[in-house]
Parts: structure tokens; sequence; C-alpha cells
């Protein structure tokens, strides 16, 4: 079943991600900073998390996630006809990091921008993606979450360091054939009245950088915590349960739920109340913290390699970040 407005259905036809090599571990993090790894496994279930290097920035990690989908759906860069990527870390403000993934794989027939959803950022790409695909604009598309938040992490704030990594995670986009799965609903919103909750306040047009700036650390990512905890919760789940409705499921016909990989207790809250049983929730998070627009393309990669669902089986992403922002996609396989 498509959403209504669609003209042809749209399947994953691969996925692919790439984590930086460096681990850094809770316990190497207590050596920087006043916390524990109790403190951290407890407060938010992340264990480790990868860093990338000084010389490894977002568009490498990109186009290495790419690589990994493109092969998996048999289908060369240069076929490609649309790149979105969805980052809070872009290698520069302009151009666009897809620009730089363009190039890094010779996709030069695509189309290729960026989009700023933060943790949403993925699943904002496959929703744009999808409607370009099934109006007939574009016959395929390549979406890609991408962060290097190392890179504007305060690695003095006990409060947000411990919480974030890098990495990136890639899908490709088609249409359907006769038989395959396809993109069955999907949601996403937006509430700017709580942008304040979350955000890098330097570097654009408000707060251009200086020296005094950076040494305030008005470069790097500021939360409020608990308030975007329980907002969270809340959205994910009314956003999961509407492309659920949607879609004409049932809780029990799901096979796995992939949400936004921020906190472990998030993650337990709302399969609590989606009442999908805990172990068809895919959890990553303690091997590589919240990777932002990463993460879901991340987890959604390594549950696809790892057979956490098979051909034909019903799945639900859902995430949920800064601006704040929020979507779900409900997958047939
Ligand atoms: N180690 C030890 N103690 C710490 C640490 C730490 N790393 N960090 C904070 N504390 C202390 C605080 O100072 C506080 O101490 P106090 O009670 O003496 O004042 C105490 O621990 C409790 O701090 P809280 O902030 O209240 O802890 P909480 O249980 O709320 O957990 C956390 C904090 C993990 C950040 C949680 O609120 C959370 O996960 N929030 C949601 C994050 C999220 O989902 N973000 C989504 C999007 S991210 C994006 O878009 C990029």
């Amino acid at each position: 079943m498509s959403e209504t407005t669609s003209v042809i259905d749209v399947c994953v036809a691969g996925t692919g991600s790439y984590v930086p090599d460096y681990v850094l571990t809770n316990d190497e993090l207590a050596t920087r900073v006043d916390t524990t790894d109790e403190w951290i496994v407890t407060r938010t279930g992340i264990k480790e998390r990868r860093i990338a290097a000084a010389n490894e920035f977002t568009s490498h990690m990109a186009a290495k996630a790419a690589r990994r989908a493109l092969e998996q759906a048999g289908l060369s860069a240069e076929n490609i006809e649309l790149i979105i990527i969805a980052t809070i870390t872009a290698d520069t403000p302009t151009p666009a990091t897809a620009c730089h993934v363009q190039q890094q794989l010779g996709a030069f027939s695509a189309v290729a921008f960026d989009i700023s959803a933060a943790c949403s950022g993925f699943l904002y790409a496959m929703k744009i993606a999808k409607r370009l695909i099934s109006s007939g604009t574009f016959s395929n598309a390549l979406i890609i979450g991408a962060e290097k938040l190392s890179s504007v992490t305060n690695w003095e704030d006990r409060s947000t360091c411990v919480l974030f990594g890098d990495g990136a995670g890639a899908a490709v986009l088609r249409r359907s054939e006769p038989g395959e799965g396809s993109i069955v609903a999907s949601e996403w919103g937006t509430d700017g009245r709580l942008a304040h909750l979350l955000e890098i306040p330097g570097g654009g047009s408000a707060c251009p950088i200086t020296s005094a700036n950076v040494n305030d650390h008005l470069h790097t990512l500021f939360m409020q915590g608990k308030e975007v905890f329980k907002i969270a919760v809340n959205r994910m789940k009314e956003a999961a349960e509407k492309v659920i409705v949607r879609a004409g499921w049932k809780p029990e016909d799901i096979v796995c739920v992939i949400p936004h990989q921020a906190n472990l207790r998030i993650i337990e809250a709302i399969a609590d109340r989606l009442a999908v049983p805990n172990e068809r929730v895919f959890i990553n998070l303690h091997k590589y913290g919240n990777t932002s627009a990463a993460a879901v393309a991340i987890a959604l990669d390594e549950a696809n390699r790892s057979g956490a669902f098979k051909r034909g089986d019903r799945i639900v992403l859902v995430a949920f970040g800064a601006g704040l922002t929020w979507a779900a996609a409900a997958i047939q396989w």
C-alpha cells in the first residue's frame, strides 16, 4: 500500500555505513572531564563512541557509507540522479557537503544538496527523496546522514561531551519493481518555538566566529537535556504511531523499530509506549553514542546487514532532534 499521493512506489535498494577507527571509551573520557563510566552507562546507555581523525571530514565518511550502499543496491555512482546529505557538521558552510561527496563518488549526473534537520535529517531526506522519485522527477536517490560531531563538541562540558560521536550512514532509494517493498508511510514535524533547547549558537550570521566567541565555546552544541528528553519521548511516539496507523499496521506486525540513538532510556520509553517488545528495537547506541543525522542511517544499515529483518518485513524508523524536529517512516522491506 502506498501513501495516497504517491504515483510510483519507492523502495530502499541498499544501505551502507561507515564509522571512524578511533574508539573513545567512557573510561578515557573520565580522564578528561569529571565523569564516570557508571554515570554515562546508567544515564545514557553509551559505552563508547567513534571519533574522526583531524583530516577525516564529514564528506569522507559520507562517501564511504555511500559506496557501500551503492554496492548493495547494484548501482554505479554515475547513475545516481539525486544526492541529499543530512548534516549539521558540513565540511564548510558552503558549498554543500553533498557537492564534495558528488565529486568524491564521481556521481556527476546527480543534483546534490544538503539539508539541516539535526537528528531527524536522514528521515527528512528520505521523505524528500521519496516524493521526488514517486512524482517521477528522479528514478533514484542517494540519501546520507553524516556527522563529525566531535568538531562541534565542547570537550570541557561533561553534560554534552559524553553524548556525541562521528559516523555516516547511507541508503539508495529507487522506484520499486513489482513484488518489491516500499516506503509505505512517512511523517515529519518541526517546532521552532523550542529551537533554543538544542543549538550551536555561534558560527552563523547571528554570531559570526570571533576569537572571543570561540573562547566561550559558542561554536559548540548546547543542550537543555532534561527538557529535550521529555519532548523526544512524546514526539517520537506520536510520529511512529502516525506512520503505523497510516500504513494500516498493528504494533505486533512490526518486526523491527529503528529509533534515533540518543539515550537508552528514551528508546525504552518509546518501545514501551508503542507496545513493541524491546527485542524488536534495534540498538547500537552503546557503540557509537549519538551521531545525530547519521544515527538512524547507521542503525538501519547494521540492522539490515545483521538480518534483523528480511524482505517483506515491516519496519519503523523514528527520530528526533534539534529544531526541534521529528520524523518517522514505515517501510515494507
Ligand atoms: N557525568 C557525571 N555527572 C554528570 C554528567 C556526566 N557526564 N553530566 C551531568 N552530570 C550531573 C549534572 O551536573 C547533575 O548534577 P546535579 O544534580 O548535582 O546538578 C546530574 O548529573 C543530573 O544531570 P541531568 O542533566 O539532570 O541528567 P539527566 O538524567 O537528565 O541526563 C542527558 C542527561 C543524558 C543529557 C539526558 O537529559 C538526555 O539524554 N537528554 C536528551 C538528549 C537527546 O535526546 N537529544 C536529542 C537530540 S541531539 C541532536 O539533535 C544533536
